[in-house]
């Protein structure tokens, strides 16, 4: 049985220049999709698959997102007098147990497998997971559950991947597979954003990952890849061959959130996903799309 997944780190150090000016002042995890910051949605799915311990991996400037998961004493008080129940059960969801959030800081911009390296000590040398906020699923089964499902028959490394057109795997990491039941494919390699004509695969990886500890020995040689980075698909493809490797068709959809396109778009569909919202937001959206086209 594989040993149990507990920790996952948040790499929530890029500087999100794609959404200036909303992210000169305010962290881009911060954005709300309908009414909820990108980074709760990823708590609540990291919660969702049991996750015990939560590491934020910060830069200067993202310190609202400490304060969002804070107690908020004044404005629980204000809502209980105000008999606000629906608002304070809102924010109680903000609040995890004492101890259960660790924040971190990755110093300088070096990439995203920098900013992992830079949870080593808080993760220690056990398997962990890797949530992306900018990645934002609608699943019925929340995604990082789904994995720690499948994980749970093959150990080892998992990635949550998703069918991306031919055309466009010049813009992924993309993965070259071996055995593939339609729903895991075993990884025999990783290739980053590989011109269609020579990708081995249509797969592509999102942000989501559970990783053995092994991946911060080939973290901390500290290689630079594309764009002068510390590369977290360059450590992973170090790991091929050295324990199981999966990337799983997850069930659901994912929205990249940290490009204007996608953004909108999730706010659409989580907006229509809610019963709360749906009636209204149906008809809104389809008169936008008459007046507007
Ligand atoms: P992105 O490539 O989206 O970069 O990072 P970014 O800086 O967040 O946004 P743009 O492109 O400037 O708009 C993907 C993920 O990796 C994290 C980001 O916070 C995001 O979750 N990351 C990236 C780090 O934590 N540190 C880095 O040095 C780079």
């Amino acid at each position: 049985m594989a040993e149990r997944v507990r920790k996952a780190v948040f790499p929530i150090g890029g500087l999100g220049t794609r959404f200036l000016p909303a992210t000169k002042a305010m962290p881009k995890e911060m954005l709300p999709v309908v009414d909820k910051p990108l980074i709760q949605y990823a708590v609540e799915e990291a919660l969702a698959a049991g996750i015990e311990t939560f590491v934020f991996v910060t830069s200067r400037g993202k310190s609202l997102i400490e304060d969002h998961f804070d107690r908020g004493i004044e404005l629980e008080a204000t809502l209980e007098r105000r008999a606000k129940t629906k608002e304070l059960a809102d924010i109680a969801a903000t609040v995890l147990k004492p101890g259960q959030i660790v924040f971190t800081r990755q110093q300088e911009a070096m990439g995203l497998g920098h900013a992992v390296w830079c949870a080593r000590e808080v993760v220690g040398d056990e398997p962990f997971a890797i949530l992306l906020p900018d990645d934002l699923v609608l699943a019925k089964t929340p995604c990082l559950r789904q994995m720690v499902d499948a994980r749970a028959a093959t150990g080892g490394n998992l990635v949550a991947v998703i069918d991306v057109p031919r055309a466009h795997t010049n813009r992924y990491g993309i993965l070259d597979i071996g055995k593939d039941d339609g729903r895991l494919a075993e990884v025999r390699g990783l290739v980053e954003k590989p011109e269609p004509a020579k990708a081995p695969s249509t797969l592509s990886i999102i942000g989501r990952y559970i990783l053995e500890p092994a991946i911060f020995t080939h973290l901390a040689r500290f290689e630079r890849g594309a764009g002068n980075e510390i590369q977290l698909t360059d450590a992973m493809a170090k790991m091929i061959g050295t324990a199981p490797f999966h990337g799983l068709r997850f069930e659901g959809r994912r929205f990249d959130c940290g490009d204007k396109v996608g953004f909108v778009e999730a706010n659409v569909a989580f907006a229509l996903a809610r019963a709360d919202l749906r009636d209204q937001v149906r008809p809104a959206v389809e008169s936008v799309l008459k007046t507007h086209s």
